[in-house]
């Protein structure tokens, strides 16, 4: 009987991946696609870049050039290989060679490191320029590890393995921790392709995943003591980059994420679905939200912000989540305990923050505890600072050994302070320079079902995922 059922088991999780495979792994017609743009685009900028007397060389990099793209992502990350003798002054003539090939349509954008991204012939480039490593001066800038990540998988990679780095991508974007960016804060690619070489395929880096612990090792190299690395790197994963010992490749990947993953990598062991790698999408009428807004436990408070000139996704998540943070400090400390939090954004146009409270209104006065009795000049001071004064409400008192006094609380409703703390753009309490800008200029602090106005957008689906409150996978 147990074998049976085990059979069964492995067969449907065969059958499973079989299916998600027909849809991610590009078809021939695709790669000659793919390969025939890249191949192109190496040879025509290469060419550019020389006339311009600029001693590089155009080279695809990422999963594309590594065989691990998800079929149907038209996303190629092109590299500009600059001769290490350069340095990063050099920037701005590549990027002209780069914006004068592309044409029309680029964006600039800085985030560590500048680059370029543009569509080109139906693809969505990154340009992305780098010095070429050199052992005896080290990395140049970040970027300059990307070609030894590209061979490193090429060595170590075996070509039967390169669909199960796709199937590991599809289910951690299922779960939604694909993405070293801060957005995510989850596993990068590059991340994904080490697992694979490790563990070897989806399943095992799943029961590996399922047994983590916090400050997990996972050691391609060898040879460095656990207790050695965990000192190194204090994050919950630890993966050291094979071309780079002094990198932690798992340096991105938050607590939730990786613990996402662990909790996620079980529930799919213990019951695999199809909806782990393609996660059902509710569809969400705006009138039933409304109603379990109305009907919800807890109080709902959103700081919605319109932008007008949006930074690149990582500053602005960075911004967003420094926000969210300091407004819940602030909050939890005027006695308006944050429940739980979340930031939504379109990356164009408009971030809403959302704050959930047991109570987002608290009562007109607030206990303040004063001295020891026994401390005499202390206990004079206080009692000087409230007596008859006219935000004394009661006291001040004895209570055991102290005074104590009850003062009338500043503000009342959650929404007034947060009103109040961003009136003038919140720098004061730690908002972003750019961020505090925008809310000086557009903000609306609502409350439950004020936000309806708001719900014509993809935030409608996301207030239905946090009001549900629960991992889509979670069964
Ligand atoms: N990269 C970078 N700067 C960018 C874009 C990419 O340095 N502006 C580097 C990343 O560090 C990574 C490689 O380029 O080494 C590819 O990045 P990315 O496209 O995010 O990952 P892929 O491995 O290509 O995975 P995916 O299939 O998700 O594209
Ligand atoms: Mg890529």
């Amino acid at each position: 009987m147990e074998s049976e059922r085990t059979m069964r088991e492995t067969s449907n999780l065969a059958e499973l991946r079989e299916g998600i495979l027909k849809r991610i792994v590009p078809d021939g017609t695709e790669r000659d696609e793919v390969k025939a743009f890249c191949l192109r685009t190496e040879r025509a900028l290469t060419e550019r870049l020389r006339d311009a007397g600029l001693r590089a060389v155009a080279e695809v990099h990422g999963s594309v050039a590594r065989g691990t793209w998800l079929s149907g992502e038209r996303d190629v990350d092109i590299f500009i290989v600059l001769d290490n003798r350069y340095d990063r002054e050099v920037f701005p003539r590549v990027l002209d060679v780069v914006k004068e090939y592309v044409g029309e349509g680029w964006t600039e954008a800085y985030a560590e490191h500048p680059y370029i991204r543009a569509q080109v012939d139906g693809f969505n480039v990154e340009f992305v320029p780098c010095f070429l490593f050199d052992s005896q001066q080290g990395l140049k800038s970040a970027t300059d590890r990307t070609p030894l990540h590209t061979g490193f998988v090429r060595e170590h990679l075996p070509m039967e393995a390169h669909d199960q780095v796709r199937l590991l991508k599809k289910f951690m974007k299922g779960v939604n921790v694909y993405g070293a960016e801060v957005k995510v804060g989850g596993f990068s690619g590059y991340l994904c392709e080490l697992l694979i070489i490790q563990y070897g395929s989806l399943e095992a880096v799943l029961e590996g995943a399922s047994t983590w612990s916090r400050g997990e090792v996972v050691d391609l190299v060898g040879g460095v003591d656990v207790r050695t690395l965990r000192k190194r790197f204090k994050e919950p994963l630890i993966v050291v980059d094979p071309v780079d010992p002094g990198r932690n490749v798992a340096s991105a990947v938050s607590d939730t994420a990786m613990w996402t993953f662990t909790a996620a990598a079980r529930a799919f062991l213990g019951k695999p679905r199809e909806n782990f790698f393609y996660p059902e999408e509710a569809h969400v009428d705006i009138h039933d939200l409304l109603e379990r807004i109305r009907g919800h436990s807890l109080s709902l408070l959103f700081v919605v912000v319109e932008d007008w000139q949006v930074d690149v996704p990582d500053v602005l998540w960075g911004q967003l989540y420094k926000a969210e943070k300091v407004l819940a400090d602030h909050l939890g400390r005027a006695d308006f305990h944050v429940f739980r939090s979340a930031v939504w954004s379109d990356e164009a146009s408009r971030h809403i923050l959302v704050f959930e409270f047991e109570s987002a209104t608290l009562p007109a006065i607030v206990k303040r505890m004063g001295p020891p009795i026994e401390m005499a000049e202390n206990s004079e001071q206080f009692i000087k600072a409230h007596l008859g004064e006219e935000t004394t409400i009661t006291g001040p008192w004895i209570e055991g050994d102290r005074w104590w006094v009850g003062i009338r609380r500043p503000e009342t409703s959650a929404r007034g302070l947060v009103a109040s703390m961003l009136r003038d753009g919140g720098r004061d309490i730690g908002i972003s320079r750019r961020l505090s800008e925008k809310m000086r200029d557009g903000l609306g602090v609502l409350m439950d079902e004020e936000v309806g106005d708001y719900l014509d957008t993809d935030f409608a689906g996301f207030l239905d995922r946090f009001l549900k409150g629960r991992p889509g996978w979670l069964e």
